[in-house]
């Protein structure tokens, strides 16, 4: 009886509609789909991707297909039919015509653990209008003038309990949870934040996973997760709500939500709670993994790590006694460190890029992409693409020195573009140089074991990184 019943129906409706499309495609018309190959019924080639993407070395999955289709392709990934874009003109007016031609798409797993009321599935109007009020806190101003002393506190808290040997992964996902915890809700680590940290781990893991609680316990236990995150959040919101109708005012996210309701309607606990959820989300994992590779590359390109070092302690000599980072320093004092933060961005490719849903036939580039097709404009494709980059594929921060040259609007896309461009940009620009400094002048460091990097579920090393660190002198200005 148990599972085997709703996998084979699932395979044969799956089955089904691949022959249908087969069929589809015969038809004479004057559809043009870019050529590709679709692979086999209900996987197509999703196992070739998920092979590729847990090496290190993913690219052959689209230098093949580039080689034999060009760079817009047609392939059956995740489920579906899907028109993969390595091209940076088709990337670049597929997100900037959302929610025009192209409307964004999660799969089911992701959007059902987001929760209905976070940005990232919110459409139309209320996107726009929530999409800039995420941005009002999280602009340069805002950095500037209230984030970036939490930012350099909570960074330098965290390593103050370093020794010996240390999971940086681990240790960078706790700093920037706690940062976020502090920029949505203003407040400071503790027990319940870090609690809170360990379900969040819980609902992550469900996204990769089918979602359907039947088949997946893994999904089982991150829906069991997210309604305890919820219920955590939503104490924190109705407590704020009392405080805030006794003339208490805190200048957070959390107060930014509240007042939206002053207008029209207001948000109701639980659109504020999914909307939050949703941000802790999207900050959590794609800032810590940039963080510990930029570590893992600068470790293993020993000139660039010097030049780091270089840069900082010249900082941290010049501030003296205190070890306080300033906005200034962030901004005037680090060009190489912007260096290696893009680069580590270009290299890692985080995100690697964004599935959108055709709203209705699209023309591009000579092809036409169906209304209702699944597109993937990838990112990566084009940051490894060595007509763009010259040596495209190894780390060399130097490439973004003055007058580089490179086209960093079309070709560098780490955090999106149009209208769902990363809110969370500047911020996570700012926590990683503000990490580097710290990290670089406190600390020299080895691996503590050999440790592999893979694309997939999500872009990670296997073991977390483990290095073992060692606590540096202070450095003296004019000394050596
Ligand atoms: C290195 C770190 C990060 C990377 C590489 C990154 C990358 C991206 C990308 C590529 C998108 C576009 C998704 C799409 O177009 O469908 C995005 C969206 C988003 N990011 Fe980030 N992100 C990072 C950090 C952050 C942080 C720190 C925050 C928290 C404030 C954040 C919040 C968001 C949100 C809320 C969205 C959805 C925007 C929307 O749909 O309108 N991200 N991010
Ligand atoms: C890093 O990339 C951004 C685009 O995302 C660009 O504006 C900036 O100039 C680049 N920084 C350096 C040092 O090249």
């Amino acid at each position: 009886m148990d599972h085997s019943t709703p996998l084979s129906l699932l395979l044969f409706l799956s089955s089904l509609s691949f022959i249908l499309l087969i069929l589809l495609r015969r038809r004479p018309s004057r559809r043009h789909l870019p050529p590709g190959t679709l692979g086999l019924p209900f996987v197509g080639e999703t196992l070739h991707l998920i092979s590729a993407y847990k090496t290190e070395n993913p690219e052959p999955f689209i230098d093949g297909r580039v080689a034999q289709f060009g760079s817009i392709f047609t392939t059956h990934i995740f489920g579906e039919p899907t028109v993969f874009s390595a091209d940076p003109d088709a990337n670049r007016f597929v997100i900037q015509n959302e929610g025009r031609l192209f409307e964004s798409s999660y799969p089911g797993s992701i959007s059902n653990l987001l929760g209905r009321h976070s940005l990232l599935l919110m459409k139309g109007s209320l996107h726009k209008k929530m999409h800039s009020l995420t941005m009002s806190f999280a602009n340069s101003a805002i950095i500037r003038d209230h984030l970036m002393g939490d930012i350099d506190r909570l960074v330098r808290l965290n390593l103050e309990k370093w020794t010996g040997r240390v999971l940086l992964m681990e240790e960078a996902k706790k700093i920037t949870f706690e940062l976020t915890v502090k920029q949505l809700l203003s407040l400071d680590p503790c027990e319940w934040t870090e609690r809170l940290r360990k379900e969040y781990m819980l609902v992550i893991e469900g996204f990769f996973s089918l979602p359907f609680p039947l088949f997946s316990s893994t999904y089982r236990r991150a829906i069991k997760a997210r309604s305890k995150v919820a219920e955590a959040l939503g104490l924190v919101v109705r407590q704020r709500r009392g405080e805030r109708e006794s003339g208490e005012r805190k200048n957070d996210m959390l107060a930014a939500l509240l007042d939206e309701g002053g207008g029209g309607g207001g948000f109701s606990d639980e659109e504020i709670v999914d909307f939050l959820l949703a941000l802790l989300v999207a900050g959590y994992e794609t800032t810590s993994t940039t963080m510990t590779l930029a570590v893992k590359f600068l470790t293993e390109t020993p000139l660039a790590l010097a030049q780091l070092k270089e840069e900082h302690d010249e900082i941290r000599a010049k501030n003296g006694e205190s070890e306080a980072l300033e906005w200034d320093d962030y901004k005037s004092m680090m060009p190489f460190t912007q260096c290696v933060v893009n680069e580590t961005l270009r290299v890692a490719n985080i995100i690697s890029g964004v599935f959108r849903r055709a709203m209705t036939d699209v023309d591009i580039k000579g092809y036409t992409i169906p209304k209702g097709w699944k597109v993937f404009a990838s990112f990566r494709a084009v940051h490894m693409d060595r007509d763009h980059f010259k040596d495209a594929r190894s780390f060399s921060p130097w490439r973004w020195q003055a007058n580089s040259g490179i086209d960093s609007v079309n070709l560098f896309t780490p955090f999106g573009g149009g209208p769902r461009r990363c809110p969370g940009a500047e911020l996570a620009r700012a926590e990683l140089s503000v990490f580097l400094h710290h990290l670089a002048t406190q600390f020299s460091w080895v691996p503590a074991e050999e440790d592999k990097l893979v694309f997939f579920p999500t872009t990670r090393t296997q073991k977390r990184y483990p290095i073992i660190v060692q606590r540096r002198n202070p450095p003296k200005r004019c000394i050596e």
